[in-house]
């Protein structure tokens, strides 16, 4: 594999917190000055072992081996990807090597905070009695150990826990929102900067679109809104479909007008194996590239369903499976819209009408009088949840290779699997940031108060922007001329 260094130069990027914009994740310059950029997730769904392996009383989880994660952060760099989503981990537990290597290795992290225990979920089948404070202290615990980290994207609320079964869809809903508002209070009082909340959701064509308008809208800014919609998709086989046997078209015409970033969080159907992954070629960063925001590939081991795109062994080497080279060259050839933070759509209020949801689907429970927050449960918002490992990047980690070895896929092993580091100076920094006072004033003031870094960066700032001005592509112009060029 001597593609790496191709690969490195791209993905050897600082990482800053990504922030929403309408429906867009955006990717804020390293100079504050500048323009940012919209974002597309380029992922993995990565959960070695699988969720059912997880247990909180063996003391690991799947960031706790940090040869295993400088294993798997040279694979994603292979891979091409840029966020992995994990759905279990345990909160007591020090995450600090691994998140700091896919930190520095230029990955974002999408964290559910459930797991299958109890008390670490709501369960669908019993909503009221399973939404109490020793689930949401779960939830906080959750929260605290990981809201430090700069490269947590998002936190997903639950994953398909509205699901076809016309019950769940009729009483289910209404406590996925409580949740997420009991997150969003807690993170607005405990984190020093606002991480999004979303939802993952099982693809029922009908369910889908009445879940996403009853999470996106505004409950009279009760918090409980969405901040992102994950849909897990399987609807495209490689091989198999295309843009209209694989329904992709209806969910590019159903869902175009929401108002939250959307995503796949799951997605890769294997009917049929090896997996070429043309949905992403061909759909998501294709026609799908103005509803949605990228996604994550079901999943990066191989476990007993067949998803797997490397085979991790009995010694905790790797070896990259058929699957493992056809992704990569799908993300690494992808070319999504390039598209400026300032081109895109402010955020849109929406306001909340049961009647909306009821008409896509009536067994939905289109109920906007959310379940009360406990007195327990404020309690914790106002003084924290204790008991976390409060996560934090560690200085002075140097770039290096795991002693876990990798093999290709023709079983050789790749002897230079070294992981590559952004700039770690820059890395998670932003440079002509200017206080808050200053920001509020006018620009002019702002500009004459910072550095000579600062003003450097503002000439470089004036001429991109002038550039961007020059060429005069409106947002949906570029997109369409992408998409033009793409389909
Ligand atoms: C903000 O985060 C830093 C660690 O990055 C921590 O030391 C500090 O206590 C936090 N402040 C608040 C208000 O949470
Ligand atoms: C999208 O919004 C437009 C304008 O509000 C509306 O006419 C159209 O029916 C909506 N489409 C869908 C699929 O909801
Ligand atoms: C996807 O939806 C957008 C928004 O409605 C539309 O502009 C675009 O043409 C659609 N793409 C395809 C391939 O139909
Ligand atoms: C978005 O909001 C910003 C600040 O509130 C404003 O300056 C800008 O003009 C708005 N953009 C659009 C496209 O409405
Ligand atoms: C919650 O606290 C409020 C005010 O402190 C009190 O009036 C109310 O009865 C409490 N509710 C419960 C269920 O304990
Ligand atoms: C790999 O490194 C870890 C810690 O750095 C060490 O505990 C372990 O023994 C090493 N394993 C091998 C096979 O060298």
């Amino acid at each position: 594999m001597k593609l790496s260094t191709l690969l490195f130069s791209t993905l050897a990027a600082a990482l800053i917190p990504l922030e929403l914009k309408g429906k867009r994740f955006i990717r804020p310059s390293v100079d504050a000055q500048e323009d940012g950029e919209v974002f597309f997730i380029k992922g993995i769904d990565y959960q070695p072992g699988g969720s059912s392996a997880y247990d909180s009383s063996k003391g690991v989880d799947a960031f706790t081996d940090a040869e295993a994660c400088w294993r798997d952060a040279y694979a994603f760099q292979q891979l091409g990807i840029n966020t992995v989503r994990v759905y279990s981990l345990n909160p007591d537990l020090n995450h600090d090597e691994c998140v700091t290597i896919f930190n520095n290795a230029g990955i974002y992290l999408l964290l559910d905070v459930n797991n299958g225990e109890y008390g670490a979920n709501l369960n669908r089948a019993d909503p009221q009695g399973t939404y109490n404070a020793y689930y949401m202290s779960h939830v906080f615990k959750f929260i605290d150990s990981f809201k430090n980290y700069p490269n947590v994207l998002g936190f997903f609320s639950g994953n398909e826990v509205i699901n076809d079964d016309s019950n769940y869809a009729e009483t289910v809903p209404k406590y996925i929102r409580a949740v997420q508002r009991d997150m969003k209070q807690y993170i607005a009082k405990n984190s020093n900067r606002t991480i999004p909340v979303g939802y993952s959701s099982a693809d029922n064509t009908d369910l889908r679109r009445a879940t996403l308008e009853y999470l996106q809208c505004n409950n009279n800014d009760d918090d409980s809104q969405s901040d992102f919609f994950g849909l897990n998709s399987y609807q495209w086989c490689s091989g198999i479909s295309d843009w209209q046997s694989s329904g992709y078209d209806v969910l590019n015409s159903t869902l175009s007008n929401a108002t939250i970033p959307l995503l796949f969080s799951e997605f890769g159907c294997n009917t049929k194996s090896p997996r070429t992954f043309d949905e992403i070629s061909d759909g998501l960063f294709g026609g799908l590239a103005y509803t949605f925001s990228g996604g994550l590939v079901y999943e990066y081991s191989e476990e007993a369903s067949n998803y797997g795109v490397v085979e991790i062994n009995d010694d905790y080497s790797i070896t990259y499976l058929t699957d493992f080279t056809n992704l990569q060259s799908q993300y690494k050839d992808a070319s999504t819209p390039v598209l400026k933070s300032s081109q895109v759509t402010n955020d849109t209020k929406h306001t909340c009408d049961s009647s909306i949801i009821t008409d896509i689907y009536s067994g939905f429970g289109a109920d906007f009088d959310i379940p009360e927050q406990s007195n327990d449960t404020k309690w914790l918002i106002d003084n924290g949840a204790s008991g976390a490992y409060i996560g934090s990047l560690i200085d002075d980690l140097s770039p290096r290779k795991s002693n876990y070895t990798v093999y290709d896929v023709s079983s050789n092993e790749v002897s230079s699997a070294t992981v590559t580091f952004a700039d770690v100076d820059k890395a998670n920094t932003q440079t002509g940031v200017v206080s808050s006072t200053a920001a509020a004033a006018t620009t002019t003031a702002a500009a004459v108060g910072t550095t000579a870094t600062a003003s450097t960066s503002a000439k470089t700032s004036s001429s991109k922007a002038a550039g961007v001005a020059n060429v005069g592509i409106s947002f949906t112009g570029a997109l369409s001329l992408i998409l033009a060029l793409l389909i």
